[in-house]
Formats: C-alpha cells, sequence, structure tokens
C-alpha cells in the first residue's frame, strides 16, 4: 500500500513492544504518584495513540486535557512551534504529566514545558513514548522513557509524515523510494 505511494517502510517497533514499554511505564508513573491524582497533558497530534493506551493502563486517577502543538514539514522541523490550541484545565498546584510519542531536537517540549512551568504546577513532568537524543538541541530531559531510540524519520503509532501513516499500529522506519508514484 505505501510502497505503492513511493514510501518503504521498515518495521522498527511492534505493536506488541509498544505494549510491553506501555505497562512497564504505568507501574512506575502509579507507583510514583500512588494516593495523588494526575492531570495528564496530551500533546496533539502525535501522542494521542500513546496517551489513549497509556492512562487505560494507570492505577490512579488522572484527568486529561490537550494542547495541539506542531512544528514539522516533512522530515525536518521548521523550528518554530505554533501553539494551535491551548489548554483548557487550571494546573496551577497540579500534578502534571505531559505526554509525548517522541521528544527529537527537544524545541517542542522546551517552548511548552517553560509555558506549562509559568502557570505555578505542583509538579511538572515528562512520559515519552520514544525519546530520540541524537538531534537533541534543547535541554529536555523526559522523566519515563519508553524506548531509546538511534535515527531514522518513524512514522506510525501516532507519528506522521506529512500528517499521514499516524494510523499504522506498528512504528516504522520510513524512506522514500526513488521509483515511486507521487
Ligand atoms: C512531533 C512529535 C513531537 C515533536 C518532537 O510533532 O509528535 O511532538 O514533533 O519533535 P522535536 O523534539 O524536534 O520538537 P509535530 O510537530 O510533527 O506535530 P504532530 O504531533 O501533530 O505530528
Ligand atoms: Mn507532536
Ligand atoms: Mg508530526
Amino acid at each position: 500500500l505505501w510502497l505503492d505511494r513511493g514510501f518503504d517502510l521498515q518495521l522498527r517497533y511492534s505493536k506488541d513492544r509498544i505494549n510491553a514499554e506501555i505497562a512497564r511505564l504505568a507501574a512506575e508513573i502509579s507507583s510514583d504518584f500512588q494516593g495523588q491524582s494526575l492531570l495528564i497533558v496530551v500533546v496533539l497530534k502525535g501522542a494521542f495513540f500513546f496517551a489513549a493506551d497509556l492512562v487505560r493502563e494507570l492505577k490512579v486517577p488522572v484527568e486529561l486535557d490537550y494542547v495541539t502543538l506542531s512544528s514539522y514539514a516533512g522530515t525536518s522541523t521548521t523550528g518554530t512551534v505554533a501553539i494551535e490550541k491551548d489548554l483548557a484545565a487550571d494546573i496551577a498546584g497540579r500534578h502534571v504529566l505531559v505526554l509525548e510519542d517522541i521528544v527529537d531536537t527537544g524545541l517542542t517540549l522546551t517552548r511548552l514545558m517553560d509555558l506549562l512551568q509559568q502557570r505555578g504546577p505542583e509538579s511538572l513532568n515528562i512520559c515519552t513514548l520514544i525519546d530520540k537524543k541524537e538531534r537533541r538541541q534543547a535541554e529536555v530531559e523526559p522523566k519515563y522513557v519508553g524506548i531509546a531510540c538511534e535515527g531514522g524519520f518513524l512514522v506510525g503509532y501516532g507519528l506522521d509524515l506529512d500528517e499521514q501513516m499516524r494510523e499504522l499500529s506498528n512504528i516504522y522506519e520510513v524512506r522514500q523510494t526513488p521509483g515511486g508514484v507521487e
């Protein structure tokens, strides 16, 4: 299907692997926040699938909120992180956990964390499914990391290439094939 459109997909992380990492993260987060409740900030659009699977494994009560940020065009970051839609909730005094699908250059989260910190949360932490350190430009240290990964442009399970392929269950590395139609 995707090969016909000029994309060569190589399996990187299966849904089984993702599920296992989510179970591990959920256990760790649940134990760290035992007796408390969490305000979960889902960074749309990419973190949507990860958040849906993770929060259902947590053993602490959560409230969900969403922020829409974006910076990528094709496979490269534009360097400008646009806040397309802000949170609805007041995060002051709350234990806030930001959920991301991937941290790459770190520009997206630096921008978001600065903004959220100013609003006076009780605690503010990051949980990312994938931590891709090699291109990091801004200092961002996610407290909870599913998979530390090497290079390659990843798609699937929320990760997109120009808004496509988010719906794939597994995570793939994508290469554009020269002979492809498009
Ligand atoms: C992607 C991804 C992260 C961010 C990571 O989002 O979901 O939010 O880039 O990259 P960075 O660390 O280099 O900033 P994108 O801007 O593509 O928006 P999307 O979630 O709607 O796909
Ligand atoms: Mn994103
Ligand atoms: Mg994207």
